[in-house]
């Protein structure tokens, strides 16, 4: 079975990549390293032991996706590729919407072209919005605060258009939410440019000495200690969720969303003591005012993951910071 991975290079696409090959399935990776770098998936060749297939090609590029599909003939997508910093996409909406819609778009009309009409789709706990927690997958979506969340919130609906006008496709959402950690080998984990929007990539160049100190967005929320509840969940995990996801719609039609979190929340503090033990040293950090849009908590319930898709996260924060530090001093500089 060949599985066509678009953003494959990317921090979740290459750990995934690395369980599908070593679950057996023939690999093809499409991506235009806008945000990531080819060296990755040397890298995965070199934790598996496997070769894969990589094709360096922008989705929105039909010509270049046509060639792909006839090619290779995959038997299934799972599509990563797009563009995710929730700041930026308030900045610069229409490239956003530009990248991730018009992109998945085209994807899906290459696949419906090739007839290859099974899909893992990577979206987000953002579509959750304002809703009670723990979040579960019947709720109603959409209330999203960011242009980034709402080009996942219409991809979704777009595949539910598309599922509704033909019950041949085979469509999985995946709502993740927040992924930590990286592989154990360390080689590869999450790399951003620039300085980090999010919590544990920051934390981790802190512990390093490449920034000075964490900023703890708020300490007088509703919570046990005053900071932001998240459901963290190690990329490793994530990625087999993955494989799950892709086992079920290569067997079955339908359209399924799932949440693929830990279903337990941690405090911001939680990370950073958690860290400070993995890494033996007192991290620096102040606490200063709340980031706007933050949400003061959620977390999954990921029972309906757990039942119909029989995967179940194994590790816990304290792993997802060992590994995260492991990669991190591992690669100083990144991955070049
Ligand atoms: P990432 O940026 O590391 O990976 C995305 C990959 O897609 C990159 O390699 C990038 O070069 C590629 N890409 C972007 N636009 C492309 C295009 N037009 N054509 C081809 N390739 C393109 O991000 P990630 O953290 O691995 O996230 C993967 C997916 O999961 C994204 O869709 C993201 O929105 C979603 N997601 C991520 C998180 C998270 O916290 N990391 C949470 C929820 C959802
Ligand atoms: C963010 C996005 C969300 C996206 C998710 C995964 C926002 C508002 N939300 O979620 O849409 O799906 O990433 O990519 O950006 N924190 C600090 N200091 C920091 C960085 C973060 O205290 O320097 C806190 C935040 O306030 C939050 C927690 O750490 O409480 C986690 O933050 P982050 O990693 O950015 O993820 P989310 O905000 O949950």
């Amino acid at each position: 079975m060949t599985i066509l991975v678009t953003g494959g290079a990317g921090y979740i696409g290459s750990h995934t990549c690395v369980e599908l090959l070593n679950a057996g399935y023939e690999v093809v990776v499409v991506d235009n390293y806008y945000n990531s770098v080819p060296a990755v998936l040397d890298r995965v060749e070199q934790i598996t032991g496997k070769k894969l297939k990589s094709y360096d090609c922008d989705i929105r590029d039909r010509e270049g996706l046509d060639k792909i599909f006839a090619e290779n003939k995959p038997d299934a997508v799972i599509h990563f590729a797009g563009l995710k910093a929730v700041g930026e996409s308030a900045k610069l909406p229409l490239l956003y919407y530009e990248n991730n819609i018009s992109g998945s778009v085209t994807l899906f009309e290459a696949m419906e072209a090739a007839n290859c009409k099974k899909i893992v789709f990577s979206s987000s706990a953002t579509v959750y919005g304002n809703n009670p927690i723990p979040y579960k997958e019947d709720m109603i979506t959409g209330d999203v605060s960011s242009p980034y969340g709402r080009t996942k919130h219409f991809i979704e609906k777009i595949l539910g258009d598309v599922y509704a006008a033909d019950n041949s496709w085979s469509v999985s959402l995946l709502r993740y939410f927040n992924p930590i950690g990286a592989h154990e080998s360390g080689l590869i984990g999450e790399d951003p440019n620039g300085i980090p929007n999010n919590l544990m990539p920051y934390i981790s160049r802190v512990a390093i000495g490449k920034l000075e100190k964490l900023t703890v967005f708020g300490g007088d929320y509703e919570t046990k200690d005053g900071t932001c509840i998240r459901d963290y969940i190690h990329v490793v995990d994530l990625a087999k969720a993955h494989l799950c996801a892709v086992k079920k719609i290569l067997d079955t039609t339908g359209l399924e969303a799932y949440n693929i979190g830990n279903g337990k929340g941690y405090s911001v503090l939680d990370i950073v003591h958690a860290f400070e033990k993995v890494t033996g040293k007192p991290l620096n950090y102040v606490i200063g005012a709340r980031r706007e849009g933050d949400l003061p908590a959620f977390y999954a319930d990921a029972t309906k993951a757990n039942k119909e898709l029989g995967w179940t996260a194994k590790y816990d924060i304290d792993k997802m910071c060992e590994d995260t530090w492991n990669f991190q001093t591992k690669n100083p500089d990144g991955i070049k």
